[in-house]
């Protein structure tokens, strides 16, 4: 019988290669540092964890819960915009809880999409901003993020124009654009001015923006970052995706948020209310401690990642490896080093597991403009980053750069 229609569309998932590669190291008994994949490795905050035991102990919370999110944790969301980013937000009309935010773009997708919709996307991009949308029966058109040898205002006008000719040359025209900054897998920051361009561009095209600020708690040498819903008017055509589990190291417990245009909260509250009945309510009281609790273990939090930062990017700088350091994010965006670049990003990242024991994420995984980079998560503490730097600066050294397969794919190290 044939593959499914929506199946055939989902290619294999490229980091799962490398996932088995990793899976056998380990087997062999390597001692793998693993920098693959953006899951926090540090508890939550304990007043949050006590606040869970605390809520579950009750016996009345353990019934399906309110899809659209407790109405306590969709008001710590609107305080949470109001301190943060002086947004207003009506919790009944304006936002609704999601089972992370990944499942909640998957269903916005699904609740706004029509077959053969064009969607607007990030290339790279964090991979459910593509696929919730192809799942959905959209055709997409990327809009490519990396590459640029730039400013930052080089870089609005290189994205307004890609936006530009993505609208007139795309039939139909575009439902919507989505956008990420902090941007994962590139790091990249973005400033209010470029929301209000945006905006202003959305609005006269008639076209929805979807934003993913699922990193705008994860700054280090930049103004903390801005949402699209600051930009007077946003609201008209934008929502935005937030999420607790990097600002909060909450990533199991599944809770994010969409906030802004009431058209699109709906729609998405619409598709919930039929495939969900919301998180389990002590995770809800819980997430509500969160956002309305004391902050400092953010800036806590904050700090360790910008740490780990600078030992992984002075490390691997001195190991020969010039990567810029980002500025927000919990990742490294990192170019192969030139001798290596030939081989493309899958088969560098296969290379370093194998020769240095170090496990890293193939650009190319996040989609085609990604390919020439790797991306390495600040997951692992500094004592294993400075052990993956050790590894790294061995291998390199050891590798003649004249003896280096020409073909892609003969990795003949
Ligand atoms: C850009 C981006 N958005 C959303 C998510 C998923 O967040 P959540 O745990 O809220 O589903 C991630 C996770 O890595 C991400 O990188």
């Amino acid at each position: 019988m044939d593959e499914f229609h929506k199946i055939k569309r989902l290619p294999p998932y490229v980091f799962s290669e490398v996932n088995q590669l990793k899976a056998s190291a380990r087997q062999r008994g390597d001692d793998v540092v693993d920098f693959g994949m953006g899951n926090p490795d540090q508890p939550p905050p304990q007043h949050v964890v006590d606040k869970m035991t605390e809520a579950v102990q009750k016996p009345g919370v353990h019934r399906y819960s309110n899809s659209r999110g407790i109405p306590g944790l969709r008001r710590a969301l609107a305080g949470y915009y109001e301190r943060r980013f002086g947004v207003e937000l009506d919790p009944e009309r304006e936002a609704i809880v999601t089972l992370g935010s990944k499942e909640g773009l998957a269903n916005l997708a699904q609740a706004i999409t029509s077959p053969g919709d064009v969607l607007l996307v990030p290339n790279p991009s964090y991979p459910i901003h593509a696929f919730g949308f192809i799942i959905a029966g959209a055709a997409l058109r990327h809009l490519p993020m990396a590459g640029f040898d730039d400013s930052e205002g080089d870089f609005r006008r290189e994205f307004m124009r890609q936006l530009e000719r993505g609208v007139r040359h795309s039939v139909p025209k575009p439902l919507a654009v989505v956008v990420n900054f902090p941007a994962n897998p590139t790091t990249r920051t973005v400033d209010l001015d470029f929301y209000e361009e945006l905006v202003d561009f959305c609005r006269h095209h008639g076209i929805y923006a979807i934003s993913d600020i699922a990193y705008s708690e994860l700054y280090f040498d930049c103004p903390p970052p801005p949402s699209i819903l600051q930009v007077p008017g946003a609201k008209d055509v934008a929502v935005e995706f937030s999420s607790l589990s990097k600002t909060y190291s909450m990533p199991g417990w599944r809770i994010g948020f969409c906030a802004g245009n009431p058209k699109l909260v709906g729609a998405l509250a619409r598709v919930k209310s039929y495939v969900d009945y919301g998180a389990f309510t002590p995770i809800q009281v819980a997430a509500t401690a969160a956002l309305n609790g004391p902050q400092d273990c953010v800036d806590e939090m904050r700090a360790r990642y910008r740490s780990r930062r600078d030992v992984l990017i002075r490390g691997l700088q001195q190991a020969g490896w010039e990567v810029p350091s980002p500025e927000a994010s919990m990742f490294a965006w990192a170019p192969i080093p030139a001798a290596f670049r030939h081989l493309g990003s899958l088969d560098f990242s296969k290379l370093l597991l194998e020769k240095a024991q170090v496990a890293v994420s193939p650009g190319v995984g996040f989609g085609e403009y990604g390919e020439g980079y790797v991306r390495l998560g600040l997951v692992e503490n500094e004592h294993r980053t400075r052990q993956a730097i050790r590894n790294i600066k061995a291998f390199l050294r050891k590798v003649d750069p004249e003896e280096l397969p020409s073909e892609r794919r003969e990795v003949a190290l």
